[in-house]
């Protein structure tokens, strides 16, 4: 229902603002794999990579729960950490996220814990 519409931009790699209507639950980077957004994503939300790293707006920054260990181990491995840097997959949409901006960085990289890039599937 309209009730569980939460709006969402992207500032993607170009600059250009995509703006999108998610839903309370979804996850922001398969939303964002839904609408052709280029965040990568790499090991499907197993905190095993950093591919999915987006810069959220300071002002939801604090909206957010704190990032699980797992988490904050693989942004230490992220290029161009910032003190707003999140793991994309780990952002689940509540209302109080309503308006929420996440930026792409300019360089990802394709990191996985065990040196190892999984089987395509
Ligand atoms: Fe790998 Fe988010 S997709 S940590």
């Amino acid at each position: 229902s309209e009730d569980d519409v939460v709006n969402i931009t992207y500032i993607t790699r170009d600059g250009s603002h995509k703006k999108i209507r998610g839903k309370v639950g979804d996850n922001v980077m398969y939303l964002a794999h839904r609408y052709d957004i280029e965040v990568e994503g790499a090991c499907e939300a197993s905190l095993a990579c950093c591919t999915c790293h987006v810069y959220v707006d300071e002002s939801f920054y604090d909206k957010l729960p704190e990032p699980k260990e797992e988490e904050e181990d693989m942004l230490d491995l992220a290029p161009v950490l910032k003190p707003n840097s999140r793991l994309s997959c780990q952002i689940i949409l509540n209302k109080e996220l309503e308006g929420i901006t996440v930026t792409l960085p300019r360089i990802t990289r394709n990191f996985y814990v065990d040196g190892h890039k999984p089987e395509p599937h």
